[in-house]
């Protein structure tokens, strides 16, 4: 009895030993362990995830991110049933979902060209509407949006894709009815129904020098009026050609000297035969062609080590620039879940994201967490 207690005692003394070695010398397994401290690592979650459908997303996401932000929950289509009618279903159980998981809660987004009903711009006879009941439309739909999350989210993309790719401001409906100060009135409405939360301006190819100069115009423009505006996102909704990672860098750096810092709202890397040349303009549509799509039964060995090559090298630039980082986001958990497989070129199957389409994490998840490995 005397012995055997002995060996139990040995057993343990050993297993803990053996233990308490595998931690210290364990890297982290975890895309939000290995970046705790430097930045929120989060990623977009679509229906199924936010109900609970995909149970089995659902558990790498909250194992994984500690930011969540709704791929289109939140916007006005999703929201608004009928004018001036809102169904906040499907929205409820997004912030539920983040709160349950404790996590960086991002609200995308309330002003945008695209997925408005085109009835928040007319009235009840067809008409374009005028600017003053567009305010009010615009006020109305911010006050009651965020004054419902008030507090439990953390951060709001305000306005989104505002510019054009020549930095110019781009025409679309809110800027045709109100005029260019309509971004001026939305930022300074949020603020208002919500004065803790993070106010962001998001769009994407800011890594585009004409581009990112009007994104730093706006953001001084707003800051000159007083509006504290502390995030500028960059989607990167880039592609294995571009950009590179010093131009990447350029791109966080110059954003950030406005004395903002940098979220990376929305990345995800295109690995297929370039068709949109690296604008995300959800307008864009191609037509379908075999040559177009060229990996439909899996990624050749040689690419899936370029596209963890890409993804380490932009997370290396996040990382070295981390003081200014804000976040950095994914579109989405796993290849079968993206938007690219649409767009724009329909039913193509793109491999552009951490997680194959089984689930499982690719050889560029493994490459992400190593930034951070070889950098210590
Ligand atoms: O929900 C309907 C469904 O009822 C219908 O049967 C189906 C048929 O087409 O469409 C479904 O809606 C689609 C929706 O995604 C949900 O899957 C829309 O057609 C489709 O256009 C919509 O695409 C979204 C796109 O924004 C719309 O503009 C993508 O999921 C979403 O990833 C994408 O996200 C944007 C960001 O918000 C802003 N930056 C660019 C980014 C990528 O385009």
């Amino acid at each position: 009895m005397f012995s055997s207690r002995i060996l139990t005692i040995t057993a343990l003394l050993a297993a803990t030993i053996a233990a308490g070695a595998q931690t210290a010398a364990q890297p982290p397994t975890t895309l939000k362990d290995a970046y705790k401290g430097a930045f929120y690592v989060g990623v977009a979650i679509n229906t199924p995830q936010i109900t609970g459908k995909d149970a089995a997303g659902d558990d790498v996401i909250v194992a994984q991110f500690n930011s969540v932000t709704p791929e289109n929950a939140l916007k006005w289509e999703n929201i608004l049933s009928k004018p001036g009618v809102y169904d906040f279903t499907l929205a409820d159980k997004y912030v539920a979902f983040g709160e349950k998981h404790h996590m960086f809660i991002v609200g995308h987004n309330l002003v945008w060209h695209a997925q408005t009903p085109e009835s928040v711009f007319q009235d009840e006879q067809g008409k374009p509407i005028s600017r003053d009941a567009l305010l009010q439309r615009l006020r109305d739909h911010i006050f009651t949006v965020v004054g419902r999350y008030k507090g439990r989210i953390q951060s709001w993309d305000v306005v989104n894709e505002a510019l054009n790719d020549d930095g110019t401001l781009r025409k679309s409906k809110w800027e045709q009815i109100i005029g260019d100060d309509y971004i001026l009135k939305a930022f300074e409405w949020v603020h208002e129904a919500d004065p803790q939360v993070e106010l962001n301006y998001n769009d994407y190819s800011l890594e585009n020098p004409a581009k990112r100069a009007g994104a730093i115009a706006l953001v001084k423009n707003l800051q000159a009026h007083g509006i504290p505006i502390a995030v500028v996102g960059n989607q990167a909704h880039v592609s294995l050609r571009s950009p590179t990672a010093e131009v990447e860098d350029q791109t966080v750096k110059e954003l950030a000297a406005t004395g903002v810092k940098v979220a990376i709202t929305e990345l995800d890397i295109d690995v297929l035969p370039e068709v949109s040349w690296g604008s995300a303009d959800v307008n864009l549509r191609a037509a379908r062609d075999p040559k177009l799509d060229p990996y439909p039964n899996g990624l050749p060995d040689a690419v899936q080590k370029e596209l963890a090559q890409k993804y380490a090298s932009l997370f290396e630039v996040y990382w070295k620039n981390r003081a200014v980082m804000s976040r950095v986001t994914l579109w989405g958990l796993s290849d079968a879940d993206s938007w690219r497989n649409n767009w724009p070129v329909p039913g193509r199957t793109d491999d552009c994201l951490l997680w194959n389409r089984k689930l499982q994490p690719k050889p560029a998840f493994q490459a992400v967490i190593d930034v951070v490995k070889k950098a210590q």
